[in-house]
């Protein structure tokens, strides 16, 4: 079985940040969402990873991800010249799947425990499509479906303005080869894209079978700045493991889960877990409170921070407090007066504040 990883798109609703980054390629506890991906793909023992990239970020997607060897597989790149719709993808990349059945995942999505399981299911009860779902809050901003007791899928709507159902499409599917019939059945939606969902209403159209799996763990759509923050908070929870490469002064105290990179210099703070610090970083006279991620070569100075990610080559300093932050690759932000009130930040790449 192949995979069909999609990484393209626009990216707008995490905008700065995806003015100068794909939004796969976020950090959640300092490793690209993508890589999660990559690593449940191969764990559920498949081979060949076709990757869907968009002419804006292709670039950055190939450098990060290679050829795919660091997680045995060999990745395709798949050129898609405009965001015209998840099935547009998956009919941009026919001529890499095939006519054969393949597992797809959205690259922005992350959930518990991997696919494992669900490529067993279909590969041992085939249907034409096999799907997982999870019971949202708000089931508006997402595919919705409504199943039977048998976990047969009976209905499928795309963002519904009055949602049949509160189980949403997480970004995870399996497909027979005849998935490509239904999407060349299917029109572009209001939002002008040809989607997913409307292509899989097509194959119960048809009469065919898409059955439906419920997800018990967590499930993070990386799309907006507060999702990478909860996405944060749950990894880390799940992952954070005590490991210190870099150097700890006497004066500083680390409690809990703390991983600090090589080469990464602890002076006179406090750094209280679950906690990720990458490498060749600088903190000095902090606080570093419980979800906060910090990129590689950050410099922090006099700064008390918590439940924040920062990318790399970040400097902050004589800040008070942080806190809820998102803050862009190079950033800089600086204080200058004693005003204590906490910082709440969403800054892109390179942006430079000082207060
Ligand atoms: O996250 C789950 C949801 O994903 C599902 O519940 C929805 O049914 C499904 O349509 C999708 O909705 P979104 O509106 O969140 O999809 P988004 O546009 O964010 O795209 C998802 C990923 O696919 C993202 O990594 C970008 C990539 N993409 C998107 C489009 C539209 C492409 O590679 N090409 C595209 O044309």
């Amino acid at each position: 079985m192949k995979a069909l990883i999609l990484a393209g798109g626009k990216g707008t609703r995490l905008r700065p940040l995806t003015h100068t980054m794909a939004k796969q390629l976020v950090p959640v506890a300092n490793k690209p969402v993508l890589h999660f991906v990559m690593e449940q793909v191969a764990a559920a023992g498949i081979k060949e990873v076709g990757v869907i990239i968009s002419p804006e970020t292709g670039d950055k997607i190939q450098a990060s991800l290679g050829n795919g060897e660091n997680w045995g597989v060999t990745a395709t790149y798949i050129m898609q010249d405009y965001p015209a719709g998840l099935a547009h993808a998956v009919k941009t990349a026919h001529g890499f799947l095939e006519d054969e059945p393949f597992l797809m995942f959205l690259g922005d999505n992350l959930i518990q425990g991997g696919v494992s399981e669900l490529v067993t299911q279909f590969n041992q009860d085939p249907s034409d499509a096999l799907i997982l779902l999870k019971e949202v809050p708000n089931p508006k901003a997402f595919g919705v479906a409504v199943v039977d007791s048998q976990q047969h899928v009976r209905q499928l709507i795309e963002k519904p303005t009055n949602p049949p159902s509160n189980l949403a499409l997480v970004g995870i599917y399996l497909f027979s080869p005849l998935i490509h019939k239904a999407i060349e059945r299917i029109k572009p939606s209001w939002r002008g894209e040809l989607e997913i969902t409307d292509a899989i209403q097509e194959l119960l159209n048809m009469d065919k079978m898409v059955s439906a799996r419920q997800l018990n763990g967590w499930w993070l759509d990386t799309g907006k700045k507060d999702d990478i923050l909860e996405a944060n908070r749950v990894v880390l929870d799940e992952y954070a493991t005590a490991q210190v490469l870099g150097k700890v002064d006497n004066l500083s105290q680390i409690v809990g889960r703390v991983q600090i990179g090589a080469g990464t210099q602890i002076i006179n703070s406090i750094i209280r877990g679950p906690v990720v610090i990458g490498e060749q970083c600088l903190i000095a006279n902090s606080f570093i409170g419980p979800f906060t991620a910090v990129g590689s070569e950050t410099n922090l100075a006099d700064v008390n921070i918590e439940h924040s990610v920062i990318l790399e080559k970040c400097i902050l300093r004589g800040i008070p407090r942080i806190e809820d932050s998102l803050i862009g690759t190079g950033a800089s932000v600086l204080r200058r007066n004693s005003n204590h009130h906490a910082l709440r930040l969403f800054l892109g790449d390179d942006a430079e504040v000082t207060l």
